[in-house]
């Protein structure tokens, strides 16, 4: 058993000293290690936590991460950063794109105003199950919902997202990009297309420097001050204090350059 390898099958932390994941995780096809950790997460917090406790959901889920396999998770540093983005922004309507296990999902519901909703997209299910499980448990699965899909699946999401979850023009205030590095622009591109932004809607973008993402980059510095206004966050990879990496938290202006 994979699990069982990890400690995770019998139970922690009575396993006493544990294994420390600390260089990067590259996620499978499935956006998962391989080797059950997600799923030994979700039995963890099920375990250790109270229901409906949030705050005790978001600590399990980092501790878990620091003391026992590491998670792709926005962790604990950088989410402090979409956690005060957020909060500036006063969101009624957000999106994220890459839910994994819920937990930047948990973050954003923490701080979002009452009456406000998130839609996070997850391309693989077994993901979205477990970061369900985990939103329910928290008792937030009221104001977050887990789509299945990818904006670029030819259109099946995206008309979802109009038809099911109101998303109009001008609607959504806040998007939370953190799925496939090379989606992130023409994703970007695609909410754009469907004038979903309104002049004042925030994005923020995780793992700027770390995988890295230049092109998206790029063009936020390209039309810095025309289109969108971006705040650089210099920051660290999750879970550690050593690999550097960038936030970027980006209004739009709305003002097309050409
Ligand atoms: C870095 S993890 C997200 C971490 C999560 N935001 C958090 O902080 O808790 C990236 C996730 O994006 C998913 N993903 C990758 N490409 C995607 C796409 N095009 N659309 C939606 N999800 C995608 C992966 O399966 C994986 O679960």
């Amino acid at each position: 058993m994979r699990s069982a390898r990890l400690g995770l099958a019998k139970g922690w932390p009575a396993r006493g000293s544990l294994p420390r994941v600390l260089r990067r995780l590259t996620p499978n096809s499935f956006g998962q290690a391989g080797d059950g950790r997600e799923r030994a997460l979700a039995r963890h917090v099920l375990a250790t936590t109270p229901s409906g406790d949030l705050d005790a959901v978001i600590a399990a889920i980092d501790e878990f991460a620091y003391q026992k396999a590491h998670l792709i998770n926005v962790g604990d540093e950088k989410g402090a950063i979409l956690d005060a983005a957020v909060r500036s922004a006063e969101p009624r309507r957000l999106l994220e794109l890459g839910t994994y296990c819920g937990y930047s999902a948990l973050r954003i519901a923490r701080v979002m105003p009452p009456g406000a909703r998130l839609v996070s997209i997850e391309r693989g299910a077994a993901n979205a199950r477990i970061a369900s499980r985990i939103l329910r448990h928290a008792g937030v699965a009221q104001r977050v919902g887990v789509v299945v899909g990818r904006l670029d699946d030819g259109g099946a999401t995206l008309a979802r997202l109009r038809e099911r979850h109101g998303f109009a023009p001008g609607a959504l205030d806040f998007a939370f990009l953190d799925h496939g590095k090379e989606e992130y622009l023409p994703d970007l591109e695609r909410i754009l297309a469907q004038g979903w932004l309104r002049p004042g809607s925030i994005v923020v973008a995780d793992n700027i420097e770390n995988p890295g993402v230049p092109d998206y980059l790029r063009y936020m510095r390209r039309h810095q001050g025309t289109l969108w206004r971006t705040t650089e966050h210099h920051t660290h990879v999750e879970y550690q204090h050593q690999l550097p990496d960038l936030v970027l938290e980006s209004e739009y202006l709305g003002i097309r350059p050409d």
